[in-house]
């Protein structure tokens, strides 16, 4: 079957750049992003490329390419889905936060919602592509509920579920979907199947193109994301056992990664793991292995995440006891607050967690980072933010656009990304701005921090014996 016209429900993370990079590679196909949410729509049809909704590198250029051509942005949801050949499902898939499975399993409320206006709107044939990440078996649940517009209405509509979940990290987006590792097609209709291939065989060498079963596809992302977290969690806990020894995590994550068995990419010690994407995937892994009795595998699991609240948890004790035990209005600044660089998107950001404790400890702080917006920060730090499970007891931050700035009279600098900014910092400019003993944690151990100690700066880096 070719595919003439594709619809995207979700104008997310996710989204916005796979549709923008097949619009791009696919010109005689015509892409139609929808979502319910207007701001997010019109933003994405900004034609300051400033203002797009995120911040991907070379997101921009393929916007000022494709868009008005072949890659369109509205909230015309039903309109877009009765048009088109094959429709992608990339809603977002958070934890339940209310009833049963509360806290592990994935709320699916709006792939739900997204199914019901494909079976009612959609035309012929379709083929529907699960984007978003999914618990297994969920390819079964969609398939029923398109089937029911059949059977109410008597219609001869036909659709084809597949699973092609995505692998695109944040920052580094557009040249992951360029060049990705391996692209997943799961199905059971080989001439669906068939169809996926084709589109992306436009710019992806077909050996890199793996087909499987509907559930081993499904499962394969969950175990993806697992399988990363739990790297993280690995070095992060060694973080402490160097700490505690005199090794140096640099030396130790060099020496281990040098095994190829191993492999050197994913062990960077860190403040631990946030993103949208890694705590609700392996807790709905553990919600799923729960499900079928498989206690001990669930427990295996859940272990990357207690490490995980471990480090971000021992970083803020370990702040406070160096900075004699109290910081109670005492300043300090914040560089970096998404949860990694080169992305504005701050869900799940350590820095969140490590800002509503150093708050609710009596501190001030001065927060820096390049690509968040004062408004996303004040979301995230807002005493009646619903989901956090502390909110501060009081709002005591600035927001800074200069990080120099940030630094005037501040006891301590907390480091918590790796943007490119915080690599080769000015510290004898910043030690003239701080209050004296002056503090800095590096907790990715990626600033140039060896310099800092000639301006009497008293620096902990992560993992450093
Ligand atoms: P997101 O929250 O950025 O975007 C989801 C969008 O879907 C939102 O704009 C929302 O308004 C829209 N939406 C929800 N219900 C809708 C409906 N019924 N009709 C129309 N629009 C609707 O989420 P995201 O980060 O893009 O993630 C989407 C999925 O992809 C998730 O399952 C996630 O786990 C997965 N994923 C994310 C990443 C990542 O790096 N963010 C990577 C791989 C996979
Ligand atoms: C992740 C997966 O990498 C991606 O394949 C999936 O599609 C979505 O989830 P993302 O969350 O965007 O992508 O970023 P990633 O680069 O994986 O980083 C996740 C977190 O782990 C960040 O907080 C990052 O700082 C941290 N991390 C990563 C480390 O602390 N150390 C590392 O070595 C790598």
């Amino acid at each position: 079957m070719e595919i003439k016209n594709i619809c995207c429900i979700g104008a997310g993370y996710v989204g916005g750049p796979s549709m923008a990079v097949i619009a791009l590679k696919c010109p005689n196909i015509q892409v139609n992003v929808v979502d319910v949410n207007q701001t997010r729509i019109d933003r994405w049809n900004e034609k300051d490329l400033n203002k797009l909704p995120i911040y991907e590198p070379g997101l921009d250029n393929i916007i000022s390419k494709c868009r008005g051509e072949n890659l369109h942005f509205s909230c015309e949801v039903e309109k877009n889905i009765s048009k088109a050949d094959m429709i992608y499902i990339s809603v977002n898939t958070p934890t339940k936060t209310e009833g049963l499975g509360a806290g592990q399993a994935i709320d699916l409320k709006w792939v739900e919602a997204s199914a019901r206006k494909i079976s009612e709107f959609a035309n012929g044939q379709t083929i529907v592509v699960e984007k978003s990440t999914l618990p297994v078996k969920t390819a079964q649940t969609i398939q029923e509920i398109l089937n029911c517009s059949n059977k109410k209405k008597n219609n001869t509509k036909t659709f084809h579920v597949l699973s092609n979940p995505e692998f695109l990290a944040e920052g580094t987006a557009i040249n992951d979907l360029l060049h990705p590792d391996r692209v997943l097609i799961g199905g059971n209709n080989e001439q669906a199947i068939q169809s996926l291939c084709e589109i992306y065989s436009n710019w992806i060498d077909k050996s890199k193109i793996i087909t499987t079963n509907l559930w081993s596809a499904e499962l394969s992302k969950l175990i993806a994301n697992a399988f990363l977290a739990q790297r993280v969690s690995s070095i992060n806990s060694v973080t402490a056992i160097c700490e505690a020894t005199g090794a140096n995590i640099k030396d130790v994550s060099s020496a281990v990664g040098a095994d190829k068995r191993i492999g050197k990419h994913f062990l960077n010690p860190g403040p631990g793991f946030g993103g949208s994407c890694f705590k609700k995937d392996i807790l709905n892994l553990v919600y799923i292995c729960n499900h079928y009795g498989l206690n001990e595998v669930s427990n295996y699991w859940q272990q990357i995440i207690n490490i995980n609240h471990y480090q971000q948890k021992r970083i803020t004790g370990l702040i406070i006891s160096k900075l004699f035990g109290t910081i109670s209005d005492k300043t300090i600044a914040i560089f970096g607050f998404a949860f990694k660089e080169n992305t504005n998107d701050t869900r799940e950001s350590p820095a969140i967690s490590i800002s509503l404790e150093l708050l609710q400890e009596g501190a001030k702080l001065k927060i820096y980072d390049p690509k968040v917006s004062f408004e996303q920060i004040k979301k995230d730090l807002a005493p009646n933010n619903q989901t956090l499970s502390h909110p501060p007891k009081v709002n005591n931050w600035e927001f800074y656009n200069d990080l120099y700035d940030a630094t005037i009279n501040a006891d301590a600098i907390v480091i918590l990304n790796n943007c490119e900014e915080f690599k080769d910092l000015n510290w004898s400019k910043i030690s003239k701005n701080m209050r004296l003993p002056s503090w800095v944690f590096d907790t990715k151990g990626f600033s140039n921090t060896t310099e800092a100690e000639k301006f009497d700066i008293n620096i902990w880096s992560v993992g450093e014996g």
